[in-house]
């Protein structure tokens, strides 16, 4: 029988280690949640990661049975290769490059090398795994090697592969080193899927510019064989969101919280550390609100939930410095012994409590400097059934393709952010229950099963209109 496998750097299980005993812990980040609660069905599999080096042979065993019993296959990385595949490569040259933040961007060789070297790790662990009648399907930029590694191997095998970061502009790019192998190997793929047509249109750009490679509607020609490219923006499970919000679980949280804020507004920001979210500029656009409009103060607080993230990367930690040093400058100059204008924790929430405060908030702030889609804009949106609520997001971020009934800033403008944030406190309830219901009815519509299925179904017929020609 068929399967799909589903491979990404990160598995949606995290393994943890506290006082050398190990923890299975659902992972953070847009394509765990995104495609968590789907890859169960049927006998799919998905390789991956289990975030932490695990050396011991008994420990391992222990991980892979534990992950095993849910159809996870571990792919184990020794310290070097964490430091060089993961915080190097992945980390430190194509996360900043492709979110346009090429200042932070390193080019090391060994680095690119260990990169190689996982990704041949990687393609092993599949090729083990995998009959030749089972579709490969590759996820994000931790693996762009891994498509054309698979396909020197089983040159007849169905691979997708799947970017959920921006793919920035050719000029950009072309500063890699290594920017043409990194082309090659995501064209090992049959269909390569993007959040937006404009990331589609900067692969298509740069695969003609670095490869001289011709394309036409998509088509990327090869000589032997050819590539299908398309935008396929990526969607959240609408009723896992919409439930859990509305249920007595999630009731209690709300009682709870809002006991403790009393009558203030609450503005809610969740996001990962990560320099791309604008977590700072939100900051000082907040600061700013306060200024511009003192009305507000002691009738508003900013929840900010930030999700530890990539906490070895030097750009992460210093962030986190300076978030730390906002935050307290803030509340130190507006608070008074009754109210305090932000409320910040620096972990993760369980969806029950996530889901409270989706519901709880009367604004969600999402701006992105630079963001491949968002989930977190359509979790909000999800958890808002039946009630009013402002979305407030940054043109930036491939969400706003969709979401055109959000509040659509720029996220570098402050002023203009702090004004928006006004606006929606101030926004009439009707207003606000006919923009969210219209973005509801496209959450809920292209929803994750919808874009699976459209991605799984366009494989197919690329895949078998390749076969046919093939053979005719
Ligand atoms: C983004 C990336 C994912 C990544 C996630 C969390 O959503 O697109 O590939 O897994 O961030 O980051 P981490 O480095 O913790 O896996």
């Amino acid at each position: 029988m068929s399967r799909t496998i589903i491979v990404s750097n990160r598995l949606p299980t995290k393994v943890q280690r506290t006082a050398s005993v190990l923890s299975f812990t659902p992972s953070e980040g847009g394509l765990a949640t995104g495609l968590g609660s789907i890859y169960k069905s049927d006998d799919n599999v998905w390789v991956g990661w289990p975030g932490l080096s695990i050396e011991g042979e008994d420990e391992q065993q222990h991980v892979v049975e534990q992950l095993h019993a849910d159809s996870m296959r571990p792919v184990f990385l020794t310290d070097a290769e964490i430091k060089g595949f993961y915080e190097g490569f992945s980390n430190e040259t194509l996360w900043p490059t492709f979110h346009y933040f090429s200042q932070y961007a390193v080019y090391d060789l060994t680095q690119w090398e260990t990169y190689r070297a996982v990704n041949e790790k990687f393609c092993h662990a599949v090729l083990e795994l995998a009959g030749p009648d089972d579709t490969i399907w590759v996820h994000d930029y931790q693996l762009l090697l891994l498509p054309q590694m698979l396909r020197k191997a089983r040159p007849e095998s169905s691979i997708g592969f799947f970017l959920h970061i921006p793919f920035p502009s050719y000029e950009l790019l072309r500063v890699i080193p290594w920017s043409k192998e990194l082309l090659e190997g995501m064209l090992g793929a049959d269909l390569i899927g993007f959040h937006t047509f404009g990331y589609m249109r900067h692969f298509l750009s740069a695969v003609s510019h670095l490869l001289g490679a011709t394309s036409q509607n998509g088509i990327v020609e090869l000589g032997n064989r050819s590539v299908v490219v398309d935008s396929f923006p990526m969607g959240i499970d609408y009723e896992k969101y919409a439930t859990t919000a509305a249920s007595e679980e999630a009731a209690g949280h709300i009682r709870q919280y809002r006991e403790a804020l009393q009558e203030v507004r609450v503005i809610l920001s969740i996001d990962r550390l990560d320099y791309t979210k604008g977590i700072a500029e939100r900051l000082k656009a907040y600061d700013l609100l306060l200024q511009r409009h003192p009305e507000w103060r002691g009738k508003v607080t900013l929840l900010m939930v930030v999700v530890p993230s990539r906490d070895q990367v030097a750009q992460y930690q210093s962030l986190k410095e300076e978030i730390d040093e906002l935050v307290g400058r803030i509340n130190a100059a507006y608070s008074s012994i009754t109210w305090t204008p932000i409320q910040y924790f620096y972990r993760s929430y369980p969806l029950e409590e996530l889901s409270a405060l989706y519901r709880l908030a009367d604004v969600a702030l999402v701006t992105p400097m630079r963001d491949g889609m968002n989930l977190v804009a359509k979790e909000f949106v999800a958890s808002k059934e039946g009630q009013q609520g402002v979305l407030i997001l940054s043109e930036r971020a491939g969400a706003a393709r969709e979401l055109s009934d959000a509040l659509i800033i720029n996220p570098t403008d402050t002023i203009q952010l702090a004004e928006v944030m006004h606006e929606a406190l101030t926004m009439p309830e009707e207003e606000q229950v006919q923009r969210m219901e219209s973005m509801q009815a496209l959450v809920r519509q292209y929803n994750v099963h919808h874009w699976v299925e459209l991605f799984m179904n366009r494989l197919f017929y690329s895949k078998n209109k390749q076969l046919t020609l093939a053979t005719a």
